[in-house]
Formats: structure tokens, C-alpha cells, sequence
């Protein structure tokens, strides 16, 4: 039987609906309706003509009042791949995957542009950091889509900001320019799977934020994903705090994740790089 969009939004969610009920599952939207991380890939290398296109694509994404602060640095040198591959053992597609990338957001290019043309630049504050990293974040997300349009499969990796002294030292990162994520992308070994949405009743607000029974709700989402695709108990974090849970939820993995400080130097790192963050 052909299926619909509807079908697709309800495996996204996990949850039954009309929406899309009459439009056949196919083009762009079916593709983002099912879109996915790929963490394996063949040995197929990406054609170099097609590789470029792609950062095109990626950087064709919107930008914030046309200031274009992101930056790509492809990693070809195998030297420096195995670096970082070495820096995140437990992330072992960052060797194998045929390109990796590293997103940068870049605030180093206004700068210099004010000093070039000798204005004056009363703005070195939080907002500068935000406008940069949302550019870097949807140049990312654009050729990401991009590549997954043509059959690639990626993923990101913010675990490099995890040694962003080091990284940002090797690729010779100037002040105002700091990676938001690599990307790794290849062909696909896998077929993979749709990663489950917390439901649009948590995450779309019509007029007005809703915050009601939102602990409810995180509990449904909980239980349906689980349903789906149940933790397995070895892969539960921090149990020699925690202990081993009956029940794993997304909400108890994503709170015992976050239990512990997660890059607490990266306000030091920035103002290093030359951020005011005032
Ligand atoms: C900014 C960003 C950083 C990420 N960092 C990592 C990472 O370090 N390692 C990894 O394996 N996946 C990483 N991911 C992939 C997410 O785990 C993945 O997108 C999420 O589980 C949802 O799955 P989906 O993309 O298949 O829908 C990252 C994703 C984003 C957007």
C-alpha cells in the first residue's frame, strides 16, 4: 500500500494524525519527514565535483543580516584525521567516515571588515557569539540536507568541542572563529532509523506558550519511544550514581547526561578567542 505523508509524520512522532493524509509520501517532504543520523558508511568515496556542490548547497543557507559568519574547514590531511579521531575513541565513525568537516561559527571576517573600513565596533557581546553560531548551526544543517538529498549520510559532532583547545590549534583557527560541530559524511552502510520527536503538543505553541501537563507529556513520549526502541540496560549512564533504572526512559538518559558539568571552560575558551560576552 502507498503511503503518505501522514504515515511518515506519525512515525516521526509516535503518534496518529490526519495531517498530510491525502499527499503521497514523496519529494522534499517526505525526505525530511525521514531523514536520519548515518554513523556507518561504505568505503564509497564522494566525488569531488559533487563534494563541492554540497558546500555550495551549505552555503546557500540563510544568514543572519547577511554577515555571513560560518566557516567550513574540510579535514583531508589523514594526519590530522587520526588526531581527532584518537581525541574521541568512542565515536569510531569520525576515522571511518570518507569527509569530515568542522563548522565554524566566524565573527573574525566583521571584525576585520570594521578595521578595513575603520568603523568603529561598540557591539562585542553575547549577541555577536548567538548570531554567529545560529549561521554556523544552519550552513550545517543546510548542507546536511543537501547531502542526504543525494544519498550521503552525516553526522555531527559536537563531542570535538569537548577539546577545543587542541582542535582549534590544529586547524589554526584565528581569534573570533570557533567550531560548532564536525560533521562526518559518507555513504550510508545502514539503513538506520527515524529518531522519534518529542510530540508537537510540547514543542509547537500556538499564540501563546503552553506549558501545561508537561510532565505528563514528557512521560508519554518516554513510554512511546521506549516502546519503539528500549534502552538497553548496559547502555544506561551514570549508574554508580543513579543505579540501574527498571524503567529508561529518554527524559532519565537525557537528565543523567546532563548531571554532570558539561564543558564548563567553554565561556573561558571564547573569551580567549577574543569575545567580549558582555
Ligand atoms: C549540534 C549537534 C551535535 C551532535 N553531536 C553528536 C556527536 O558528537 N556524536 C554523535 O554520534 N551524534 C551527534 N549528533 C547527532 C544527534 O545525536 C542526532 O541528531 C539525534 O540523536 C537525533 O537523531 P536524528 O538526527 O537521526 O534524528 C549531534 C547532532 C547535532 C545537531
Amino acid at each position: 500500500m502507498s503511503q503518505h505523508i501522514s504515515d511518515l509524520i506519525e512515525d516521526r512522532f509516535g503518534l496518529s494524525t490526519t495531517v498530510g493524509a491525502q499527499v503521497p509520501a514523496e519529494g522534499p517532504l517526505a525526505s525530511i519527514l525521514q531523514r536520519r543520523t548515518h554513523r556507518q558508511y561504505t568505503d564509497q568515496l564522494i566525488d569531488d565535483d559533487l563534494f563541492d556542490t554540497l558546500l555550495a548547497c551549505g552555503l546557500s543557507a540563510s544568514s543572519k543580516s547577511d554577515l555571513q559568519q560560518a566557516s567550513i574547514v574540510v579535514v583531508d590531511d589523514p594526519d590530522k584525521r587520526a588526531l581527532i579521531a584518537g581525541w574521541i575513541p568512542s565515536m569510531p565513525w569520525l576515522a571511518k567516515a570518507p569527509r569530515l568537516l568542522i563548522f565554524c561559527g566566524d565573527h573574525s571576517r566583521l571584525r576585520l571588515a570594521s578595521e578595513l573600513r575603520a568603523k568603529p565596533f561598540p557591539n562585542d557581546n553575547v549577541d555577536q557569539f548567538m548570531n554567529a553560531a545560529i549561521d554556523a548551526g544552519l550552513v550545517m544543517q543546510t548542507f546536511t540536507l543537501a547531502a542526504e538529498s543525494v544519498g550521503l549520510g552525516c553526522c555531527p559532532i559536537s563531542e570535538v568541542r569537548s577539546h577545543i583547545d587542541a582542535l582549534s590549534e590544529l586547524l589554526e583557527l584565528p581569534d573570533w572563529v570557533f567550531p560548532i560541530a564536525g560533521l562526518c559524511v559518507g555513504y550510508p552502510a545502514r539503513e538506520g532509523f527515524v529518531s522519534m520527536r518529542l510530540p508537537p503538543s510540547l514543542t509547537v505553541h500556538r499564540d501563546r506558550y503552553d506549558v501545561s501537563r508537561r510532565a505528563e507529556k514528557i512521560d508519554d513520549y518516554d513510554k512511546r519511544r521506549d516502546q519503539r526502541f528500549s534502552i538497553p540496560e548496559k547502555a544506561q549512564k551514570e549508574t554508580d550514581r543513579f543505579g540501574v533504572a527498571d524503567f529508561y526512559g529518554w527524559s532519565e538518559d537525557k537528565t543523567r547526561q546532563y548531571s554532570t558539568p558539561q564543558r564548563p571552560d567553554f565561556l573561558a575558551y571564547l573569551k580567549a578567542r577574543g569575545f567580549g560576552m558582555a
